[in-house]
């Protein structure tokens, strides 16, 4: 058999897929106010579903998590019925669909919220940056108030009940977001973790947080294959820092090859440029890799066997029709950052597949 393209049918999360292409997860800010996707949300993804499968946006598993203006939250009934109607748009267009959980942890501002409750985070470690609010313009992010150790365990189940309203809004699976200097990542990185329990200190502790989250993420789904994470080791957004992020990713890597998760997507960043190399040979289940490829390094990173999978983020917000172009060899739209997090269907909606582009 020759070696797969992004065009290959392949299989994720337990899914078929007609090729090998994962839609990133995408933070767009289209919700309305108390975290429900918008209805522009069901065209936006039911648009994209020749993917061979959808990430969506970071979701909060609830209020506590929720940091971004008009990001959505899955906890309430209101919010499931809302991504109910997009998993069943998806699926009707023949897609298949994963919800990203994003807990923010200490990344966020209390005018995006519609809680009171304080940032949560590993420590009380204010990340040095600034936050978009629509109330009050750019605003510094707010300090955390560190978890006490007999709260951690209530955080983790909050995976879990993300978990059982995620699939019962119909999607296929759930992916940890442990990316991008979110809680998970806090909990990860020596720089935001200066706990001295057991989920502090040593890198074995510092991984607990991911790991017992995957456990019971796994236990609510009652199968592996429909759990899935992200990691972005080194990444530097967000004020996140880790010593040694090498040693921090091997073991967690380790840790969980054995159980059977749906599918690692690791994304690329500039500090570790050879990260899939290294981690790669670690895992041996479904490897999604991410971080600027186009339908050439895709390929080869497919071809390779570098990679099961290939994720792409910025072409699918001005491409929905990403696996037909790459297959008829139509031009690609740019993408325009412009619109990444406006309100409206500007720049989300209005970008067309080539089949309906004029000539
Ligand atoms: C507008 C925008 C929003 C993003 N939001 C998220 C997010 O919510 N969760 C996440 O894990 N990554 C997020 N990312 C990162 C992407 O998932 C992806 O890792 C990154 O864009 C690199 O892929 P690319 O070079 O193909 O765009 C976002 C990227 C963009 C462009």
């Amino acid at each position: 058999m020759s070696a797969p393209n992004l065009l290959t049918p392949g299989h994720i999360g337990g899914l078929a897929t007609p090729n090998r292409l994962m839609m990133a997860p995408m933070t767009r800010s289209r919700a309305l106010a108390g975290g429900v996707p918008s209805e522009l949300a069901i065209e936006y993804y039911a648009q994209r579903a020749s993917a061979g499968v959808i990430a969506t946006e970071g979701v909060a598993p609830n209020a506590v998590g929720l940091g971004y203006a008009r990001t959505p939250a899955i906890e309430t009934a209101e919010q499931i019925a809302a991504w109910k109607k997009i998993t069943d748009a998806v699926h009707a267009r023949g897609g298949r669909m994963f919800m990203q959980f994003m807990h923010v942890g200490r990344i966020g501002h209390a005018a995006n919220r519609y809680t009171t409750e304080p940032l949560i985070a590993p420590s009380a470690v204010r990340a040095n940056g600034q936050i978009w609010t629509d109330a009050l313009g750019l605003q510094d992010f707010d300090a955390p108030r560190a978890l006490e150790s007999s709260e951690v365990p209530g955080v983790i189940e909050g995976f879990a009940q993300a978990t059982r309203n995620a699939l019962a809004a119909g999607f296929d699976g759930v992916e940890l977001h442990a990316a991008s200097g979110y809680l998970p990542m806090q909990f990860l990185s020596s720089g935001s973790n200066q706990r001295t329990d057991g989920y502090g200190g040593n890198v074995q502790n510092r991984i607990r947080f991911v790991v017992e989250s995957l456990q019971v993420m796994i236990a609510a789904a009652g199968d592996a294959a429909r759990v899935a994470m992200k990691i972005s080791p080194a990444i530097p957004f967000n004020d996140i820092q880790d010593d040694d992020p090498i040693e921090t990713y091997t073991a967690l890597v380790k840790a969980v090859a054995p159980m059977g998760l749906g599918y690692l997507h690791v994304l690329r960043t500039p500090p570790l440029p050879n990260i899939f190399e290294v981690l790669r040979p670690l895992y041996p289940g479904t490897f999604a890799v991410g971080g600027g490829f186009d339908f050439a390094s895709g390929n080869a990173a497919l071809a390779s066997g570098l990679a099961d999978f290939v994720v792409f983020g910025k072409p699918f917000t001005s491409n929905p029709d990403l696996a037909e172009r790459f297959a008829s060899g139509a031009a690609l739209t740019p993408f325009d950052a412009t619109t990444f997090y406006t309100p409206g269907p500007k720049g989300y909606t209005d970008f067309l597949p080539a089949s309906a582009q004029s000539a």
